[in-house]
């Protein structure tokens, strides 16, 4: 396994590599969830690439940049059990040298609402960097994690736009047992928190379970997961959207496939979770059924 830290470099190993080359970029600190698209992208792939970038250009200065957790050398020792052929560790200098100014910044409402609303300037962030790993690293797949399903679409938006030739595969949520979503994040909980935090997955679930029971009122089904988060001590919403699948535009009926997006506080940590919601009887595409849970 290769560790570069340098565009130079990595472009150098892109071209001497003949097949195809799958691309996971993940902030590091690496759990399951970012282990799940690994596992799939060395199936999937000739040759694999995973880049570690805590991108400064997604966080607002309030944020937790300066705090966000950080283990390399777990992450290497991972990725390495992984079979990784390259591990992508720039710095921030690499990625964003002096006078750079090739900022990704996507209008409309899908980068505008819900995360975009909450952190003005995250995807532009966000963007900006996949974009240009995408160029360093020239993947023909790049594997991407339903856990931020903002963040999903608007990078699909981002390649179509853009028309990059890069294969974007959207890839489950991976849950603790109890059901919280894996994230690096959840690092910050407390024991108590921790356990708070589980309302999030619970208000996902009764959320299912309504639509399932033939619920379509997108009002009832918001209300009731704000109920169950608001009745969770330390929890507080940020917020709450019954929005479609694939443009998040808000719904008032469910009569589509939906998403179920949630961003709460528990204690001072922001964490985001979503569920896809599908009426009975209402047909998904197959690469829609892959993400179901
Ligand atoms: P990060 O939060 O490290 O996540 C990297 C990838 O792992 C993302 O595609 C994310 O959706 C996926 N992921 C995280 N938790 C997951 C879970 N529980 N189940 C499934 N997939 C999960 O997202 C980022 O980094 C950054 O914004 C990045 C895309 C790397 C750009 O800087």
């Amino acid at each position: 396994m290769q560790v570069i830290a340098t565009v130079a470099e990595m472009a150098a190993a892109r071209a001497s590599v003949p097949g195809g080359v799958g691309l996971v970029p993940t902030m590091g600190f690496l759990h399951e969830g970012h282990l799940s698209l690994v596992e799939r992208a060395r199936r999937d792939n000739e040759a694999l690439v995973v880049s570690i970038f805590v991108n400064p250009a997604q966080f607002a200065p309030s944020e937790d940049l300066d705090r966000y957790p950080r283990d390399m050398d777990r992450d290497l020792e991972l990725l390495a059990r992984e079979r990784a052929d390259v591990v992508f560790v720039p710095t921030a200098e690499e990625m964003y040298p002096p006078g750079f100014d090739d900022w990704v910044d996507l209008q409309g409402p899908l980068v505008d609402r819900l995360e975009g609303a909450s952190r003005p300037g995250f995807f532009r962030g966000v963007c900006t960097v996949v974009a240009r790993l995408f160029r360093i690293v020239q993947p023909d797949r790049a594997y991407f994690g339903q856990k931020d399903a903002q963040q999903l679409r608007v990078i699909r938006q981002m390649v179509r736009d853009l028309a990059l030739p890069v294969e974007i595969v959207p890839m489950p949520i991976v849950r603790e047992p109890d059901g919280l979503a894996m994230s690096s994040r959840n690092a910050y909980l407390s024991p108590d928190q921790r356990e708070n935090a589980i309302a999030l997955s619970r208000a996902l679930d009764e959320a299912r379970q309504m639509v399932q029971d033939g619920v379509r009122d997108a009002d009832r089904i918001r209300s009731r997961a704000q109920a169950i988060l608001d009745e969770t001590e330390g929890v507080s919403v940020d917020y709450i959207s019954v929005a479609d699948e694939q443009t998040l535009h808000e719904l008032d009926v469910v009569d589509r496939p939906a998403l179920l997006l949630l961003a709460a506080r528990v204690g001072a940590t922001r964490l985001i979770d979503n569920t896809i919601l599908v009426p009975p009887g209402v047909a998904v595409s197959p690469l829609l059924a892959d993400l179901l849970e």
